[in-house]
């Protein structure tokens, strides 16, 4: 068995939406490290390429039996003239923002045929793992991984237990772990890791013990915030609840497609996506690099963009539809966006941040106390969106607003510290009530009858920690319990989680079943009494059981139901 002391490298994960990377760095036998690295190099990238690139395309390409044919980097690399004559592609399938999958999403976009989200989720992490094989060798040859390998994944603030399972299941098959409760993993939000690298570099501002500070991770799938405080010795405790959603860069490119749409005919940019991939990256390269980025949202500044379609994506001329025909023509294929055009592919995802950060500010009670915002991620990248925060939080007079130096490799950076210094965060907010289920009798003068059983008891919820709540991130809650007589050597509880903050039903509307905790424990060891103590450990984003008698420990599962 791996204890923590075998570990010798950490590797933080960053499967974005997007974009995805790794940061690797060793660590020696007293515990301490040298520096983090980012991976830059990624395959199907030119190898003279000048521009350094932390995070390759979150993207898979399959054949059309759904044989992977190329990944990240790869699908994006360019293939022919798009200029020219439009030589037939090779038939394929892109999968793309499959993590929004992960995300609960009424309406996720659709996936190739017959490719399961968490399929896609395990061949692009097994792609990411032999890079890493690969890095971690040249630098510390002999490792054996994924022994000694800490693998940190930084994940977005909204996601619950099953997300997290579903996200340890991908990285057991995809080989990144040797069992599938290997304790080599752990998880951080993405705001947390941002927030530790604003820690590592808090000399560089006004930040003391005491203080606390917002961080916002725009990405291009979602934005996730938390605020966070100083403690004693450079440590963070959590603040508020975290919170997040799905608002994110990809929602503007999503809205220029619309757009577009509406100039030259309906699934005209859809089909392009679907039979000619790499000319729609080209388009929508186009739209990031020559309208997105440099976005101010100041109607001064702002010139009318004429996009022209022979130039840009000669292919959409032959799937335009006949109505749209003749005014394109009539313009020589010039299709013009103006300002309001390009503002409201905007507006509704920088609405969205900033009510998303005056509710988590509104939540901290002391708005006083936290003296600055700071946004990482790509999309904070955008002039546009700085702007409107700046207008909104920094005219207010209370925060000021600071856009990193690294805004993009915030969350990757700040997820390895983490797993290098697993001491630094103090103090977690939970976000869920948990609970287990106790039967009892029922009570006329308090309960309802419709919880009522047949045998005349109820299921109650017997709360061990309460949503909101700060808790250290090992909270470990123990509760004694007497085990049923059984010609199991074991006892089972169930386990429920809630948005309320006191559930009384395990049948409550607002209450869900969670999962299993099993203990096994021989029949011969329950003497004199049948008395056991068991814990669960909250606040380590998974719920860790252990079970205890007369001081000998036994095994404890707990089993998410999903
Ligand atoms: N200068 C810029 N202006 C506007 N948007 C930008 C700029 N630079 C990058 N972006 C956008 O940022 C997004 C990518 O950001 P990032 O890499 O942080 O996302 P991700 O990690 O893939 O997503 P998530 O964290 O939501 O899963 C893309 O939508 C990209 O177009
Ligand atoms: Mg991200």
């Amino acid at each position: 068995m791996t204890t923590p002391q075998d570990i010798r490298i950490v590797v933080a994960i960053d499967f974005g939406t997007t974009f995805s990377g790794f940061a690797y760095s060793h660590i020696n036998n007293q515990g301490s490290f040298e520096g983090i690295s980012l991976k830059n190099q990624w395959p199907g990238r030119k190898k003279n390429s000048v521009i350094v690139q932390y995070k390759a395309n979150t993207l898979l390409q399959y054949d059309n039996e759904l044989n992977l044919m190329n990944w990240g980097c790869g699908v994006v690399a360019e293939k022919g003239n798009f200029k020219g004559k439009e030589a037939p592609e090779k038939e394929s399938m892109v999968a793309k923002l499959f993590k929004l999958y992960l995300a609960n999403l009424n309406d996720p976009p659709p996936l190739p045929e017959g490719l399961d989200y968490r399929q896609a989720i395990i061949e692009y992490l097994t792609k990411l793992k032999e890079l890493i094989i690969e890095s971690c060798d040249k630098r510390w040859p002999g490792l054996r991984f994924p022994e000694q390998f800490r693998i940190v994944f930084s994940v977005p603030a909204e996601y619950g237990l099953i997300q997290r399972y579903v996200m340890r299941l991908c990285a057991h098959n995809a080989g990144l772990l040797e069992k599938e409760d290997s304790a080599n993993l752990e998880f951080t939000t993405e705001s947390e890791a941002a927030a530790l690298w604003c820690l590592k570099h808090a000399d560089q501002y006004e930040l003391r013990e005491g203080d606390s500070y917002l961080v916002a991770d725009c990405g291009g799938g979602t934005t996730d915030l938390a605020i966070f405080s100083i403690t004693n010795k450079d440590k963070l405790d959590e603040m508020t609840e975290r919170s997040g959603a799905a608002y994110g860069g990809s929602y503007v490119d999503q809205r220029f497609v619309k757009e577009l749409e509406n100039r030259v005919g309906k699934n005209v940019i859809k089909y392009l996506c679907q039979k000619y991939f790499s000319r729609y990256l080209h388009l929508m390269d186009y739209f990031c690099h020559h309208i997105k980025f440099g976005f101010t949202g100041i109607e001064e500044d702002f010139e009318d963009i004429e996009m022209d379609i022979d130039v840009v994506c000669p292919m959409i001329k032959k799937f335009v539809e006949k109505e749209k025909e003749a005014k394109l023509v009539e313009d020589e294929w010039i299709i013009t966006f103006d300002f309001n055009d390009i503002k409201q592919m905007f507006d509704p995802s920088i609405n969205q941040v900033i009510k998303l950060i005056d509710e988590q500010i509104y939540k901290s009670k002391d708005e006083r106390s936290i003296k600055y915002i700071f946004l990482v991620g790509g999309f904070s990248e955008s002039p546009y969106l700085q702007k409107v925060v700046r207008d909104y939080f920094e005219l207010a007079g209370q925060q000021k607003v600071v856009i990193p130096s690294e805004p993009l490799t915030a969350v990757l950076r700040g997820a390895a510290y983490y797993g290098l210094n697993m001491g630094v965060l103090k103090m977690r907010v939970l976000k869920r009530t948990y609970g287990l289920r106790v039967t009892r009798v029922w009570d006329e003068l308090k309960d309802s009858k419709i919880y009522k059983n047949d045998d005349g008891t109820v299921y109650g919820f017997d709360k061990l920690v309460t949503r909101g709540e700060k808790i250290p991130v090992d909270h470990k809650v123990t509760r004694e319990y007497i085990a049923p007589k059984s010609k199991y050597s074991g006892i089972t509880f169930r386990v429920f989680m809630s948005k309320l903050e006191d559930p009384e039903y395990i049948y409550q509307k607002e209450v869900i079943a969670v999962g299993n905790v099993s203990i096994v424990i021989p029949e011969e060891d329950l003497v004199p009494d049948r008395k056991i103590e068991f814990s669960l450990t909250f606040g380590s984003f998974e719920i860790k059981a252990t079970a205890k008698k007369h001081n000998k420990t036994y095994e404890a599962f707990f089993v998410l139901d999903t």
